[in-house]
């Protein structure tokens, strides 16, 4: 009988008859390997035939109390956890290098032990002197944190099995060896095995394990996205080389809400916390300004207002350019066309440059009106009102849509000292009220009495 080979992709799952060096699925290298072929024997060699146990069946209302938390008493850290470091969980941390990763763990690590947990600190990347100088330069060098320096999986697990940490930071799984893999560091089944491990090791001991890993270009973590599945809790340590601030975002959390953002500043002692990251995205505004707007934002659980500015030039010739920073590319396009389509506000023959200023990376729709408003402002050469913050969803008809959270975003522009807003229509029992709100139903209606007649 033929042998029936498949063979997959183990970052995307993609399935190929052939093996090839290349996923067609998602475009990366080396990834593709054999599966092994279900055993198609006499049904009592298959699971249906032979008897397993009896898995005991539980009611869905829980006996257990809510996991317990550990907090490591910065608002900002445990705010991203949901509450706090979950015993048996794991976590990965990503970002790019020299972001800060070893910086912010090392931090945290000191933080936990200092209240209370067992914390191993395994660097596969620096040495045992390097990380104790950063210690050093941090302040950190008399926090209880046992540290090594090491990449082989199976001497650290013996390890960890003789030292009862309740806490394990791994920096990074790329440099982590199995010695079982027959694969080079860093590599796509030596990073899933080590995951798989250690993931396996927090569950059996019960204690929290958090990796480092690095992100690749694309912005995925550099290794098979299945690590992203196997862990409890998904972290990305996110900024821009030449700013001071840095966020780390929950991109997946099984103990706590995602999207949930945390916000750091880089100084010389290390990070530090950001209480009032609305004040800190809008320190660096300048003058009122065509093409600048400030959108009152959500990030996870709180408004954040930030500045959005458009750039609208003559393009040189040829197609005009379209450059996005810390927005949705397509989205930019699409409030291009509605404006072409239903305010007759042209942007062919225009190069258009959009940019969230301060290395912010906002996901909402609700930028959609303050992208518009930027873009109008650019086009036109007109300044909006210094003390006016904007939200609200656009749709593809033109209509202004209601977006979530609208009170809290007013609240805090308001704390801000913003004392007037363009939202979209708010709900009848809504608490705030007056003439500083304007409220737009549609694209049109905001053109016309913002930017006037046309
Ligand atoms: P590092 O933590 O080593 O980054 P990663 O582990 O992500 O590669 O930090 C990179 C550099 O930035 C390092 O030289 C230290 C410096 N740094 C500061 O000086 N202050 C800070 O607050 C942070 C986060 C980093
Ligand atoms: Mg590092």
């Amino acid at each position: 009988m033929a042998k029936d080979l498949s063979f997959s992709c183990s970052d995307c799952g993609a399935v190929f008859s052939k093996w090839s060096g290349r996923c067609d699925g998602c475009g990366a290298w080396n990834t593709i390997t054999e599966d092994k072929p279900i055993s198609t024997g006499p049904a009592s060699k298959t699971l249906g035939g032979k008897k397993g146990h009896v898995l005991e069946l539980t009611d869905l209302a829980s006996q257990e109390p809510e996991p317990p938390r550990t907090a490591a008493g910065v608002a900002e850290l445990d705010r991203v956890l949901g509450g706090g470091l979950v015993k048996a969980s794991a976590l990965l941390v990503g970002g790019d290098p020299g972001i800060g990763k070893s910086t912010l763990l090392l931090q945290a690590a000191a933080r936990f032990a200092r209240n209370g947990l067992k914390v191993i600190y395994i660097s596969g990347e620096e040495s045992a002197s390097q990380v104790q100088m950063r210690a050093r330069r941090l302040g950190l060098e008399q926090s209880p944190v046992k540290l090594a320096s090491e990449t082989n999986l199976r001497d650290i697990l013996t390890t960890l099995d003789a030292e009862h940490p309740e806490l394990v930071i791994i920096d990074s799984i790329q440099t982590m060896w199995a010695d079982n893999v027959e694969s080079a560091p860093g590599s796509v089944s030596q990073v899933r095995a080590c995951a798989h491990e250690l993931t396996t090791f927090a569950k059996k001991r019960d204690i929290a394990v958090i990796m480092v890993s690095h992100v690749t270009k694309e912005g995925n973590l550099a290794g098979p996205r299945v690590v992203e599945h196997m862990v409890d809790t998904v972290l990305y340590f996110e900024g821009e080389r030449g700013h001071q601030f840095r966020i780390l975002r929950a991109v997946k959390n099984r103990f706590g809400p995602a999207d949930e953002i945390g916000v750091f500043e880089m100084t010389g002692k290390g990070l530090a916390e950001v209480k009032s990251p609305s004040a800190l995205f809008l320190s660096e505004r300048g003058k009122p300004a065509p093409g600048s707007v400030v959108f009152a934002g959500i990030e996870g659980t709180r408004p954040v207002l930030c500045e959005i500015q458009a750039l609208v030039a003559p393009a040189p010739g040829g197609t005009p350019r379209r450059s996005v920073v810390g927005w949705d590319g397509g989205r930019l396009a699409m409030i291009l066309a509605v404006l072409e389509s239903r305010c007759g506000i042209a942007f062919a023959g225009l190069d258009v440059y959009l940019n969230v200023a301060g290395g912010l990376r906002i996901t909402e729709p609700a930028a959609d009106l303050a992208v518009a408003a930027a873009l109008i402002s650019a086009r036109e050469d007109a300044t909006l009102p210094s003390d006016c913050a904007i939200f609200g969803e656009i749709s593809l008809s033109g209509g202004i849509r209601p977006v979530s959270q609208m009170e809290n975003r007013l609240k805090e522009a308001q704390k801000l000292g913003f004392s007037s807003a363009i939202l979209p229509v708010l709900p009848k029992r809504s608490s705030v009220s007056g003439d500083a709100l304007r409220q737009m139903t549609d694209v049109a209606q905001f053109v016309e009495e913002i930017f006037g007649a046309r």
